[in-house]
C-alpha cells in the first residue's frame, strides 16, 4: 500500500563521509577533494523510506542464507512496467541480475562471436562501447545526427549503409545516456525495421526508463510490433529509486532467445542477488508511484534552473533539451577550450566534478555531462559555483 505523504527534496543525507563512490574517487578523477562531483549516475537523493524500511524488517529475521530471487519481487515490477509504461512482461521471461553491464556482456557472449559487429549510437554510456571491445567483438559506430536545436537523433542512413553480415546485435539505450533522449514510437519503429531486415538482435537498457519529463513517454522497445522475439530489454530500480547499492535489475528474454541467452547467463554465475536487495526491489516498485512522481517534479526545477543559467551564458554553454535521465548534456564548445582544459576548468574553477564528453566517444568532445539529481540546496550551490566562473570567464 502507498503511504500518502509529502515528499521533500530540498535536502538530503551527508555523503561525503561515507563510501559512496561519488566522493572517494574524487581525488582520483579531478586530482582534489575540493569538487562538488555531479559525475556517476546515481542520485544525492535519499532512497526512498518504504525502501530502507522493508530491509529494516527482512533484518528483524536473524538468518542471511541463500534465497531464491521471489517471484513476487518480479511480479511487482511486471504490474509497474504494465501501469507505467503499457508493456506486458511476463514471469518466465524474467531473470535476475546484478547490473545492467553484465546483462550486456552476457548478451553480447550470447548472440555474437568473436569479430562480429556490434551496433554502438556514439556518444553513450561508455561500457556500450568498451564490453564489446573488451570482449573481441568490433564496434560499429552509429553515431548519432545533431539537428539545429542541438537535440539528436538516429542516423538510419549511416547505419544502412554500414550493415554487413557480421552485424548481430545493436545496443541500445532508450532513455539515453548521455544526450536525455526519449526516443518515440516512429523513431523506434524505423531502427526495429533496419533489425528485422538484418536479423540484427537488440540489447534494449531501459535503466532510465522512469526518469522522464512532461509530455515524452517512453516506449519499451520489446513493446512494438514485431520486435518481441527479437529484444532482450534491461530493467532495474537502481537509477529509478537511487538503489544502485543493491545492485538488483532485471533481463526480460523472450523464450524464443532463451536458450542462447541462458547458455551464457549460467555459465558465469549470476545466482539469486542480495537477500536485503530482494525484499527492497519489491518495496520500491510496489510502493514507489507518487515518490517517482514527487521526485520528477523535484528534478525538472533542477533542470530549468540550469537552463535558466545556460541561456544567461549561451555564447560559452549550450543545454541540450532534456526528455529523460537526470544527466544534462552541456556543449561547451563555445568556451573555446581543448577537451583536456574545458574539464581543468570545470574542476579548478567552477570546484565541480562532471564527466568529461569525450569519455561517452569522440562526439562528446566539446560536451560535459552534469547529474542534477541533488537536493534544491545543492543544485543552488552548483549554479552558484557554475555562475561565479562564468561570470569569471565573461570578464577575461
Ligand atoms: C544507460 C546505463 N546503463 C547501465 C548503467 C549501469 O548499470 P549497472 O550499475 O546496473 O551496471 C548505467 C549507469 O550509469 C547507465 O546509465
Amino acid at each position: 500500500m502507498e503511504k500518502n505523504i509529502m515528499y521533500d527534496f530540498t535536502t538530503a543525507a551527508d555523503r561525503s563521509q561515507t563510501n559512496a563512490e561519488k566522493y572517494t574517487l574524487r581525488e582520483k578523477l579531478f586530482g582534489t577533494e575540493d569538487v562538488l562531483p555531479a559525475w556517476v549516475a546515481d542520485m544525492d537523493i535519499d532512497t526512498p523510506d518504504f525502501v530502507l524500511e522493508s530491509v529494516k524488517k527482512r533484518l528483524e529475521h536473524p538468518i542471511v542464507g541463500y534465497e531464491e530471487f521471489p517471484d513476487s519481487a518480479f511480479e511487482a515490477q511486471i504490474e509497474w512496467m504494465k501501469k507505467h509504461h503499457n508493456v506486458e512482461y511476463k514471469l518466465d521471461e524474467m531473470f535476475y541480475s546484478h547490473s545492467v553491464v553484465a546483462s550486456m556482456q552476457v548478451v553480447i557472449s550470447a548472440f555474437t562471436e568473436f569479430g562480429d559487429e556490434v551496433i554502438v549510437q556514439t556518444p553513450i554510456y561508455p561500457p556500450f562501447f568498451h564490453a564489446p571491445l573488451q570482449m573481441d567483438r568490433k564496434v560499429l559506430k552509429n553515431p548519432l545526427k545533431q539537428k539545429e536545436d542541438g537535440t539528436y537523433i538516429f542516423d538510419l542512413d549511416d547505419l544502412k549503409s554500414k550493415i554487413t553480415d557480421k552485424t548481430k546485435l545493436l545496443l541500445l539505450s532508450s532513455p539515453h545516456n548521455p544526450v536525455g533522449r526519449v526516443w518515440r514510437k516512429e523513431e523506434l519503429e524505423a531502427l526495429l525495421e533496419i533489425c528485422i531486415e538484418n536479423n540484427i538482435v537488440i540489447f534494449a537498457d531501459e535503466v532510465h526508463c522512469d526518469l522522464v519529463y512532461k509530455s515524452n513517454k517512453h516506449i519499451p522497445f520489446a513493446s512494438l510490433k514485431g520486435a518481441k522475439e527479437i529484444t532482450i530489454t534491461a530493467i532495474g530500480v537502481g537509477k529509478t529509486f537511487n538503489m544502485a547499492g543493491f545492485a538488483a535489475s532485471s533481463i526480460v528474454v523472450p523464450k524464443n532467445l532463451q536458450e542462447k541467452f541462458k547458455e551464457a547467463y549460467d555459465s558465469v554465475h549470476f545466482a539469486q542477488g542480495n537477500v536485503l536487495s530482494h525484499v527492497a526491489f519489491e518495496a520500491a516498485y510496489r510502493e514507489g508511484s507518487k515518490w517517482i512522481e514527487a521526485l520528477l517534479v523535484h528534478l525538472y526545477k533542477n533542470y530549468q534552473m540550469l537552463e535558466e543559467l545556460c541561456a544567461k551564458y549561451s555564447d560559452y554553454i549550450k543545454l541540450i533539451p532534456i526528455e529523460g535521465t537526470y544527466l544534462a548534456w552541456l556543449d561547451c564548445k563555445g568556451m573555446h577550450l581543448s577537451d583536456k582544459l574545458l574539464r581543468k576548468w570545470f574542476v579548478q574553477e567552477a570546484k565541480l566534478g562532471l564527466n568529461a564528453g569525450l569519455s561517452f566517444g569522440k562526439e562528446g568532445s566539446g560536451f560535459m555531462r552534469l547529474n542534477f539529481a541533488v537536493p534544491s540546496a545543492k543544485m543552488t550551490q552548483i549554479i552558484k559555483q557554475l555562475e561565479n566562473a562564468l561570470q569569471r570567464m565573461k570578464q577575461q
